[in-house]
């Protein structure tokens, strides 16, 4: 289990996320929704230890791992992919994925599933990376952190701005992953994906987790969303 339990974490002076405790298990695909500004990205960077907290811990699997540099939390099966992206523009789709495979064990996702998890990145696979379209930079920035066969993947807004038919196809790969045994943290700003994915959500605001349930109640979260907005 990957958990953070109280976390404060700030800018400067600026305090981004109070008191916060998240935890994803095993076989997990947990939401968390909030506006423009809630929190969301900086509750993913603390789980992936790209942020450092102020107070509070993170764990993994028991072990306090709060000072553990980012790099050695993706040794240890955490995986981030953030809302750049953060692929290598003047690389072809294969090549970005060839920089990775050589830094990771081998596991189930090899650079063939991947392809085959994303026949369209098959396809384009000899293109820069400047030259893909916003959703093949997804599933291209989804498949190389897949390489790394993490047991925690993390996806900041992996659908927004992109066509429905794109958002459909980074759905069923979500559900694949998942059943592949990847736990899966998806961030998004409204209900529309995580609703047909994940088995427990938490709404953030002002970063503070202001609701957290399974779906069989998300009626409620819906409507705190609302007046939130109002
Ligand atoms: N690098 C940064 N420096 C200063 N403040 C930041 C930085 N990144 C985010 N913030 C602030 O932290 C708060 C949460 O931001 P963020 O986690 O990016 O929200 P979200 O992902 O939900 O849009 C916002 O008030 C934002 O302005
Ligand atoms: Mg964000």
């Amino acid at each position: 289990m990957l958990e953070l339990r109280d976390v404060d974490v700030f800018y400067g002076k600026a305090q981004a996320l109070h008191g916060i405790s998240f935890s994803v298990a095993p076989g997990d695909i947990v939401a968390l929704i909030g506006r423009n500004g809630a929190g969301k990205s900086t509750l993913l960077r603390a789980l992936a230890g790209a942020h450092g907290l102020t107070r509070g811990e993170r764990r993994l699997d028991g072990d306090i791992i709060t000072r553990l540099p980012s790099y050695l939390c993706s040794r240890r099966g955490i995986a981030l992919v953030p809302e750049d992206r953060q692929i290598f523009s003047s690389l072809t789709a294969e090549e970005n994925l060839r920089l990775v495979e050589v830094l990771h064990p081998a596991g189930y996702w090899t650079r063939e599933r991947v392809y085959r998890l994303f026949p369209r990145l098959a396809e384009r696979r000899k293109a820069n990376g400047i030259s893909l379209s916003g959703g093949e930079q997804q599933m291209l920035a989804i498949a190389r952190s897949l390489l790394a066969n993490p047991h925690y993947l993390l996806l900041d807004e992996p659908t927004e701005g992109l066509a429905p038919i794109i958002v459909d196809a980074i759905i069923a790969a979500i559900s694949e992953i998942n059943q592949q045994g990847t736990a899966v943290v998806l961030v998004e700003q409204n209900f529309k994906v995580p609703q047909l994915l994940a088995n427990y959500f938490h709404l953030i605001d002002s970063g503070r987790l202001t609701w957290s349930g399974p779906p069989d109640r998300l009626d409620e979260a819906r409507d705190l969303l609302i007046v939130g907005r109002s």
